[in-house]
């Protein structure tokens, strides 16, 4: 495996592979590395991309100093999580070649008005911080694909239409989440919460079986909503929504939309999403 951290010399090196006939798989990530960054370096492996994964803690994603500052950074736990893992290249950019002219003034990618529902309501900005670091680390990447967990399926949906809207030469993929075995979505964030705060959190995933079978739209809200509360989380939100234009769903649509919960749990934000099938 390489290590590179220099912009310039990390575009060599993705070009090399282009060269070599590869296509070259980006898994962008903010180091913490567990089992569901794995899952996207393995993803990309079976396709049989040459894999190129970016740690960067991205400081414009974050609007609270706080979060950034206890955000996890585990250096030579990633370098040895990429090397088994079969990444080709591992990148961790310095800050000042991410943002040279400075968090503040540098060059913003605004995503619209879905950057502004949902995980935006509580996080104002953060969703262009997400498209101005994704749109760089894809520049110097080069074309080939993006691999992205469906975990985080706002930020998903928003770097999708970003691609298409700017015209990268880039394939998303979005790849499904991976739980315990409890139904646990794995979240760097878990290890903040107790064992009474991981049952409360299971919450989420037993939500989410409860509106395996066809309902209303406001329907299939009112048992998540329910079952949340019954588990004792503190819901941010509760919806039920098309999986492109992120749009609520009317109780006369039927087809399959996405659930999307977002809450706390011992002060912990959390959130999770699954499919479900709204109407007859
Ligand atoms: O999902 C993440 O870890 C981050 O938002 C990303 C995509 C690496 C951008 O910093």
């Amino acid at each position: 495996m390489q290590h590179v951290r220099a912009i310039a010399e990390w575009r060599r090196s993705a070009s090399a592979l282009r060269e070599s006939g590869r296509t070259v798989a980006l898994v962008p990530t903010m180091g913490a590395l567990h089992a569901g960054h794995e899952s996207l370096v393995a993803a990309a492996r079976d396709r049989g991309d040459a894999v190129v994964l970016s740690v960067f803690v991205n400081p414009r994603q974050f609007n609270d100093a706080d979060d950034l500052a206890r955000y996890p950074r585990t250096p030579e736990a990633d370098e040895e999580f990429a090397r088994r893992a079969g990444v080709d290249v591992l990148v961790t950019p310095a800050l000042a070649e991410m943002w040279p002219t400075g968090r503040a003034t540098a060059t913003t990618v605004n995503v619209g008005p879905l950057g502004e529902l949902f995980e935006g309501v509580d996080r104002p900005g953060h969703f262009n911080g997400v498209a101005s670091v994704v749109a760089k680390l894809l520049i110097v990447n080069g074309p080939g694909r993006l691999y992205l967990g469906e975990k985080d399926f706002q930020q998903l949906v928003l770097v999708r239409q970003m691609v298409h809207d700017l015209g990268f030469d880039v394939e998303v993929v979005g790849c499904p989440i991976v739980r315990e075995s409890s139904g646990l979505a794995l979240s760097s964030r878990n290890v903040r919460l107790s064992e009474a705060g991981r049952e409360v959190a299971r919450g989420f995933s037993r939500a989410l079986a409860r509106v395996s079978e066809p309902a209303a739209a406001s329907v299939q809200r009112a048992r998540l909503r329910a079952s949340l509360e019954e588990s004792g989380v503190d819901i941010a939100y509760v919806d039920v929504v098309d999986p492109t234009s992120l749009a609520s769903a009317r109780d006369d649509e039927v087809g399959e939309r996405r659930a999307l919960l977002a809450g706390y749990v011992e002060g912990v934000r959390l959130i999770d999403n699954g499919r479900l099938w709204v109407g007859r």
